[in-house]
């Protein structure tokens, strides 16, 4: 069986997405690569593992024709926060990092998955129930290079003919890896700070609703849309995927149901609200359910409740370390 490789494999979503592989397809056949170096017993624990920069083409290619390479799970990115503080290397990682995984893809004959973003939505796109097919003109070099690269995966599947799948994920809920600088970070954050310290100051106004999902929903959304099939895919680009909408005083509601005591105070971070006030406020995922039987499993007190019981193990762990 051709092996599966992940690029970007130590950030927020491939530090779960990889074992799920593994855990489904055998872990010899999950190539984990990111452009960090690991010490030798680091990459040991997580092998097989390699250091790759998406940038390098040739680096692609190696590790594509070494391990016969059949799907690419194409994660590495700069996201949206860290993007605009580095424009131009936002550009080069993610729109250069995607062209040659679309190359190598097209050489080799692998499939790709790309995760776009509600990012890839502005201002001037209908910010309730987002549809699929919509104006798409973002004002941030991240949604810039979403876009970009739903596109470019689009032309490479009706051009090439290369099985290129994408989902537009909104913002991650997850605890085992930390977000990689995205707008919507607050949601992790406000989690771990309710159970370190029951208090939280947040960078997003109380009001600011957007879409998230919880991260074993996201792992799930990708695989089942890889699994799909094929004749039943309408959109190459990538589909709108959602599980909740919801504002920071609708999760800090959530959370006090658990935790009475906590408290949330707000000091606006101008940039990221900036950004969270150019995204939709809650997106048509009507193509993804009907395409591939797309349907979340954690709503917002689902995931609270999972959420807090795994901090708090996590972090009684490590004080018992
Ligand atoms: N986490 C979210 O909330 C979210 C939401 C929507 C879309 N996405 C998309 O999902 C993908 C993965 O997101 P994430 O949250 O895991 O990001 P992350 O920032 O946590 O991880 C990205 C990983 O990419 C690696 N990387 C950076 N430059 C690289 C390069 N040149 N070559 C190889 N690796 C490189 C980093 O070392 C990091 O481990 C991104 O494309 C992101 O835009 C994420």
């Amino acid at each position: 069986m051709p092996s599966i490789l992940v690029t970007g494999a130590l950030g927020q979503i491939g530090s779960e997405l990889v074992p799920a592989l593994r855990q489904r397809y055998g872990a010899e056949q999950v190539i984990a690569t990111d452009l960090k170096v690991l010490p030798p017993s680091g990459a040991a624990a997580l092998a097989p593992y390699g250091h790759l920069d998406c940038t390098e083409a040739h680096q692609l290619h190696e590790a594509v024709s070494r391990y016969d390479v059949g799907t690419i799970y194409h994660l590495a990115a700069l996201l949206s926060a860290s993007a605009e503080a580095a424009p131009q290397l936002a550009w080069s990682v993610n729109m250069s990092g995607l062209y040659n995984v679309l190359e190598v893809a097209r050489e080799y004959g692998c499939r790709v998955f790309f995760p776009s973003s509600i990012g890839a939505f502005g201002p001037e796109t209908p910010r309730d129930a987002t549809p699929q097919v919509t104006i798409q003109r973002p004002t941030t070099i991240y949604g810039i290079t979403k876009v970009a690269g739903e596109l470019l995966c689009d032309y490479y599947a009706h051009r090439f003919g290369i099985d290129t799948r994408g989902l537009r994920l909104p913002g991650l809920i997850s605890y085992v890896a930390a977000p990689g600088g995205g707008t919507t970070d607050y949601a992790v954050e406000m989690l771990y700070h309710a159970v370190r310290y029951a208090s939280y100051t947040c960078f997003l106004s109380a009001d600011t609703r957007l879409d998230m999902m919880y991260m074993p929903d996201a792992i799930a959304a990708m695989m089942d849309l890889m699994e799909a099939e094929e004749a039943r895919l309408r959109y190459r680009n990538a589909y709108n995927v959602t599980a909740m909408s919801v504002t920071p005083a609708e999760i800090a509601e959530a959370i006090r149901r658990h935790i009475p005591a906590f408290t949330v105070d707000y000091e606006i971070d101008p940039v990221r609200q900036a950004i969270a006030d150019s995204w939709p406020r809650s997106l048509d995922d009507g193509a993804a359910r009907a395409d591939w039987g797309w349907a979340p499993r954690y709503d917002l007190d689902a995931m609270t409740q999972d959420m807090l019981a795994r901090l708090k193990d996590k972090l009684a762990a490590a004080r018992g370390r």
